[in-house]
């Protein structure tokens, strides 16, 4: 709560829009409070065609195109297309890993 109002919502969402921009995304989507997110210039205008796999509110699902029309006509269910951010396994197997069925705590020996 100390935090709020510094304007670190604003500059985290300045340059996620920039970053998606510039890796030639037409258009963001999110839910969010419209109050909060219309200053970026988010609305449910074209967004009402749209759906989630899970329950949502209508009204927090929000678009802004980075490139004019791009969500024009957009309809159907959103969906996760990208690359995993995280890999789902550890890249490297480590000593941990690979002991794993060992007992947890080896007794001292006397
Ligand atoms: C919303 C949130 C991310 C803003 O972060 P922040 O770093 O305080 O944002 P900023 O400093 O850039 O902006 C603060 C402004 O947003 C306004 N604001 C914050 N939450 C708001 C909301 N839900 N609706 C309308 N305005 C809101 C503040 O009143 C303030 O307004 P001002 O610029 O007129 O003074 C943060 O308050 C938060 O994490 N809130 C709880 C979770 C949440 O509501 N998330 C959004 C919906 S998913």
């Amino acid at each position: 709560d100390d935090c709020r109002g510094l304007g670190v919502g604003a500059a985290l969402m300045q340059r996620a829009l920039a970053v998606a921009k510039a890796r030639g995304h037409g258009a963001v989507i999110l839910l969010g409070d419209a109050p909060y997110y219309a200053r970026f210039g988010f609305t449910a205008a074209k967004t009402g065609e749209l759906s989630l796999p899970g329950a949502f509110e209508r009204d927090r699902l929000l678009g802004l195109e980075l490139v004019e029309g791009a969500l024009d006509g957009a309809w159907g269910m959103i969906t996760p297309a990208g690359a995993p951010l995280l890999p789902k396994r550890p890249l490297l197997k480590t000593k941990a890993s690979r002991s794993r069925k060992a007992p947890l705590a080896v007794p001292h020996a006397a």
